[in-house]
């Protein structure tokens, strides 16, 4: 027993040890890794999953109805997740973790059997608009436990890895203008190093990947012809890295429509799903532009498929029906 205790003992004294460390460490390299999580995929190799963006509206604005569809989209798929490109609650985020609308739009809404799978969610501006550290907080994972809210994260699906990137404190506009909101910016410190330290750790996690299919999530969109438009900010930080580290994907919402923009330079496909629940018809700010291959401004959804040698994205309207359909192919062994 007492060898037990001092064995314990011993061991708490490391975990300190470690943790003094990793402290220290993170202080001195202004960085701290990105947390990794590790996601199964199917037995034969493939993986898919939905992503959905700008929802929470406690079933309003056809939110239900494209709900409804997800679940039988997920159901044929068998999907192994599903994405959320934040603004998960709208006008002002949460209020706090006990805020009634975290079950009212979240977990009484996605009720389909096949939508009981893991949420993996980011932040959007609205989000910010609320208490944003109550969305991060575990004990929403108490209530439901598919949600999965962080800032900035990485999702590791074997033959896909998905970088999930905070892109609220990058809109300069939110913090000078503020557009007569105020955003809950606990935790966020300065914002230049705050994307600094991001952009730093989002370099390195990218450089590092060796996964066939390379993803980057984030709420704000670098291509749009939607409201909102480009993100400048993001073009000017982001855009750089996904061509440099051979992104296949970059998947936001914030303009609330569905839209695929293809690019002359690289291979990265812009995917805004931004549509699940109040949709913007008619509002758009360009007709048309180079690349742009599909867009949509009414409700639905969007599905990801991969495998190691192909992908196929495929975007629903409210009634499930296909709006449009893209695929590409990788040689098998191209990565290596
Ligand atoms: C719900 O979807 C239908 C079909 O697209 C559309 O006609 C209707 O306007 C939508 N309702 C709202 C409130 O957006
Ligand atoms: C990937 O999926 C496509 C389409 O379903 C299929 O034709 C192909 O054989 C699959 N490749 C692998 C390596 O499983």
């Amino acid at each position: 027993m007492e060898a037990l205790m001092a064995d314990l003992c011993r061991r708490k004294v490391g975990y300190l040890c470690l943790l003094v460390l990793s402290f220290l460490l993170c202080l001195g390299f202004g960085f701290a890794e990105l947390e990794k999580f590790e996601q199964p995929i199917k037995t034969d190799g493939s993986l898919s999953f939905l992503v959905i963006g700008d929802w929470g509206r406690r079933g309003g604005f056809n939110q239900s109805e494209v709900a409804i569809q997800m679940g039988r989209i997920g159901e044929k798929l068998d999907i192994n997740f599903v994405v959320s490109t934040g603004d998960n609650f709208y006008e002002n985020g949460l209020s706090g973790e006990d805020d009634p609308a975290f079950e009212e739009s979240f977990s009484k809404i996605y009720t389909a059997q096949s939508l009981q799978k893991q949420w993996y969610i980011v932040l959007g501006n609205h989000d910010y608009r609320g208490n944003a550290e109550a969305q991060l907080s575990s004990l929403l994972r108490k209530i439901d436990s598919r949600w999965l809210c962080l800032r900035s994260f990485i999702v590791n699906a074997d033959l896909a890895e998905i970088f999930f990137v905070d892109t609220t404190p990058f809109v300069k506009m939110y913090f000078t203008e503020g557009e007569g909101h105020s955003y809950d910016w606990r935790g966020i410190g300065s914002r230049k190093s705050y994307i600094t330290n991001l952009l730093k750790d989002l370099e390195i996690a990218l450089r590092g990947s060796s996964a066939k299919w390379k993803i980057v999530v984030g709420h704000h969109a670098i291509r749009s012809i939607g409201h909102h438009g480009d993100t400048a900010e993001l073009k000017r930080h982001i855009l750089p890295l996904l061509k440099t580290y051979n992104v296949d994907f970059y998947m936001n919402g914030h303009d609330h429509c569905l839209e695929h923009f293809s690019d002359k330079e690289s291979r990265v496909q812009f995917l805004t799903s931004g549509a699940a629940s109040k949709a913007w018809r008619g509002d758009i700010k360009e007709r048309d532009r180079e690349g742009l291959q599909f867009f949509y401004d009414g409700q639905g959804f969007m599905s990801v498929e991969l495998n190691q040698t192909e992908a196929q994205i495929v975007f629903y309207d409210v009634f499930g029906e296909v709006l449009h359909k893209w695929s590409t192919k990788k040689e098998l062994l191209s990565s290596i």
